[in-house]
């Protein structure tokens, strides 16, 4: 059982947390905590338990939907799933990924897709993955007053291109382009950068040249902060674990555990038992039976 009281999950007295928030923790050196959420329950009970930001992330598109990759993902998937997201928080800051060609095509494109996020999604801001070839759609989102979180690395919506999902950033060549590419981010606005599966020295490296916050995931422990895919932390997503994750549960197996049980309890008849049953006075049941007789 927990040691910790109700009071210690109570996020009544939390403060909203906003991009500023962010960068004032990375001036204190206080690490900064992300997980993805795509439904309500989950993001309840991540902003009870205090985290920093959710990224609604279009890794919803593998852990949830069950595509083989995040290509197929829609605007209409991840604002259906932001709004759900958005339901069950009250601090923390929420961040919607942008997907595939919802910022490609066209600067225009770009702006329109970003701003459905915090009208139609109830979303804080947006991320993008992509460095120098992002640098207009990323100007002109922010040109708005739309917060933009950059992300370099492995970036999965360039999966074909990258060859698949490979360690990024590991030649010196890749790595000064990734380093030039975070600090053109940041020049052009943005409030964060997520690094993705990039040799720890270099996360390390971008950590200390940029004044924003970076969250890695699969980079070390020189980051600001560490984001991961919450199915993977739960054990909740089976078809394959990258290596930078730490499993925190085993939810697949328990659920598993779960469902064979209940088809345990329905072929032996031993549910629902009393407690889950609904009764009826014996007299409404008696004038029943002579009403039928
Ligand atoms: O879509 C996602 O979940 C992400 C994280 C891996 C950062 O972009």
């Amino acid at each position: 059982m927990s040691t910790l009281s109700p009071a210690s999950f109570s996020t009544s007295e939390r403060k909203k947390v906003t991009t500023l928030t962010l960068r004032q923790k990375k001036a204190r050196g206080e690490p900064i905590s992300m997980l993805t959420a795509y439904d309500y329950p989950t993001a309840l009970a991540m902003d009870q338990a205090g985290l920093d930001a959710i990224l609604v992330g279009d890794s919803l598109g593998m852990v949830v939907l069950g595509y083989p990759n995040t290509l197929p993902v829609t605007m209409e998937e991840m604002l259906h799933h932001c709004r759900a997201v958005a339901r069950g928080v009250k601090s923390a800051l929420l961040i919607g990924d942008m997907p595939f060609m919802s910022y490609q095509v066209s600067v225009e494109e770009a702006l329109r897709n970003a701003g459905r996020f915090l009208q139609q999604g109830s979303m804080d801001a947006v991320k993008l993955e992509g460095g120098r070839e992002r640098l207009d759609a990323v100007r002109a989102i922010l040109g708005a007053g739309i917060p933009v979180m950059g992300h370099l690395g492995l970036t999965p919506q360039s999966v074909h291109q990258l060859g698949g999902f490979r360690p990024q950033g590991r030649t010196a060549v890749a790595a000064k382009r990734l380093l030039e590419d975070a600090l053109l981010l940041e020049e052009a606005g943005c409030f964060g950068l997520v690094l993705e599966s990039v040799p720890a020295r270099l996360a390390e490296l971008v950590t200390k040249r940029v004044h924003i916050p970076t969250l890695g995931i699969g980079a070390g422990l020189g980051c600001d902060g560490q984001v991961l895919v919450t199915h993977d932390l739960l054990g909740l997503f089976e078809r394959f674990t990258p290596k930078f994750v730490k499993k925190y549960a085993d939810f697949h197996a328990d659920m598993k555990r779960a469902f064979r049980a209940f088809i345990t309890d329905v072929e032996a008849k031993s549910f629902p038992a009393e407690e889950h049953t609904v009764e009826m006075p014996d007299e409404e049941w008696e004038a029943l039976l002579r009403e039928l007789a």
